[in-house]
């Protein structure tokens, strides 16, 4: 259940609320009985967020201060974050309004934290007996219809996206993720193609061939695309999602616990279909497509091994120095075959390396891009307005001396320095269109809780590529 954010145009204070300020002073003394305006008098009116809750029982009121940032997108976030933690869950509150008197019409981020933070993937658990929050009523004169209906798909999707990426191996495994993207299109009317083992054959994927050999489960590698008549596009926009539904590490075993968030190694597929999902349900005016090769990673007596030598979709021969690099593998097929669409631009997101995990840890994406693509800051300012931020590191030709191989084209694996830069150099040798590279290993996965993001999946990606995509269509909007 997913709660829905609904825009109001009459007043009824009589109904649990919350009053969204920039200042306490603000807020008009109607809304406020004599008792509360007293206590509120007494509290300061400071630069931080103030949060008063006044239990009148069938009325829960909750009085809330977001002081303005020096930059829009940060008033935003401090107004998600805001949302995140309010208190609200064990109330019994099923709908709540907001009435919103600041300046920024900041309710609709509020709206969203609350939502997004209360996110639990539950399924297997004892149901709760607590009742849920179905639905936010927003009065906000400012607000426009189009923008409450665009976060409601925002915020399904990164449901959907957490909900996928959270499933364990023995749900989601190469072939059952390939069928909930042909769900999700088939409700928005995006055609979709999900090659087989066979096709992927055919077609002489040999990274995704490779990775998975040790499988007991075949490969599938799914194309989907929404290509509305209106489209303000040609060439389309294609987005690339590491699916590696479990990540053992293959002959090169993963230790310790560092193979139990490996069942979120398909974080990047799962955002890039989740993002087309509502792309479509939005009917974004733009021709998208979203590739997504999928396997496992695992070790048997067939498995690829160290030494091994891989001849990829373009021809190129790759060295497998180990067999826990094999999101490159099969990224690299994915994005050669991108170029018979003659992209606009790509853009793949992954849980590439530890390396990137290591550099920046869960606050951040890591970017990386060659010298022809034009869109970096746009997306780079998406990443702004979701907070979903990218951080660009470079792509000097000499980060990419370490995957020289002796023996082949390329070797999977560089030195231990820089290791997300190498790996993108790597994919790099794959790529002949404007092309950004997201490592998204240390923003996807997360070990607990923090503001809006939960534990396990952050869901991040989905937000990001739709903003972007909902930025290039802006003004067909209205
Ligand atoms: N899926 C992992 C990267 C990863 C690590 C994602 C931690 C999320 C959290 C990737 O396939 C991998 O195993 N990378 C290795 C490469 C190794 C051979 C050096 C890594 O970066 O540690
Ligand atoms: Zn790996
Ligand atoms: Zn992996």
């Amino acid at each position: 259940m997913i709660t829905e954010i609904k825009k109001i145009y009459s007043t009824d204070f009589s109904v649990h609320h919350i009053i969204l300020t920039d200042s306490f002073s603000n807020i008009p003394k109607s809304q406020l009985s004599e008792k509360e305006s007293v206590y509120i008098n007494k509290l300061d009116v400071e630069d931080e967020v103030k949060s008063v809750h006044f239990n009148n029982f069938e009325q829960q009121k909750f009085i809330i201060s977001v002081p303005k940032k020096d930059k829009d997108f940060l008033t935003d976030e401090a107004f998600r974050k805001a949302g995140s933690s309010l208190k609200f869950q064990s109330l019994s509150i099923e709908e709540i309004t907001i009435y919103d008197f600041t300046s920024s019409n900041g309710s609709l981020f509020f709206a969203e934290g609350m939502i997004l933070g209360n996110y639990k993937f539950d399924k297997y658990k004892g149901k709760d007996k607590e009742k849920q929050l179905t639905h936010i009523f927003i009065y906000c004169d400012n607000l426009r219809e189009k923008d409450v209906e665009l976060m409601n798909i925002s915020n399904q999707a990164t449901f959907k996206c957490r909900d996928l990426s959270n499933e364990p191996q023995s749900v989601i495994d190469s072939v059952s993720i390939a069928k909930v993207f042909k769900e999700m299109c088939d409700e928005t009317g995006i055609t979709i193609e999900i090659f087989n083992k066979k096709k992927i054959e055919s077609l002489k994927f040999g990274g995704i061939l490779a990775v998975n050999k040790g499988s007991i489960n075949e490969p599938t590698f799914s194309v989907m695309k929404w290509k509305p008549e209106n489209a303000i596009n040609k060439k389309p926009y294609i987005f690339v999602g590491k699916g590696v539904v479990f990540d053992t590490g293959g002959l090169n075993v993963k230790t310790g616990n560092s193979m139990l968030d490996m069942k979120i190694d398909m974080a990047g597929a799962a955002a890039v279909a989740t993002a087309m999902w509502a792309i479509s349900k939005a009917k974004l005016p733009v021709y998208a497509i979203a590739l997504v090769p999928a396997t496992d990673n695992r070790s048997n007596g067939n498995a690829y091994a160290p030494g091994d030598i891989i001849k990829m979709h373009n021809g190129k021969t790759v060295e497998i120095i180990n067999t826990d690099a094999e999101g490159r593998m099969i990224l690299a097929d994915a994005l050669s075959y991108a170029s018979k669409f003659e992209p606009e631009l790509v853009i793949d997101l992954a849980t590439l390396t530890g390396s990137a995990v290591r550099a920046i840890g869960k606050y951040a994406s890591a970017a990386m891009k060659n010298e022809s693509c034009q869109h970096y800051d746009l997306l780079s300012k998406s990443g702004e307005n979701v907070y979903e931020r990218l951080v660009e590191f470079p792509m000097w030709d000499e980060y990419g001396d370490s995957i020289k191989s002796d023996f082949a084209d390329i070797k999977n694996l560089g030195d231990s320095d820089a290791g997300l830069i190498s790996a993108a150099k790597f994919l790099e040798h794959f790529v002949s269109f404007p092309w950004i590279h997201l490592d998204i290993a240390g923003s996807s996965i997360l070990s607990s809780k923090y503001d809006y993001s939960t534990k396990g999946a952050s869901g991040v990606g989905t937000r990001l590529l739709f903003d972007f995509v909902k930025k290039l269509t802006e003004n067909k909007l209205d």
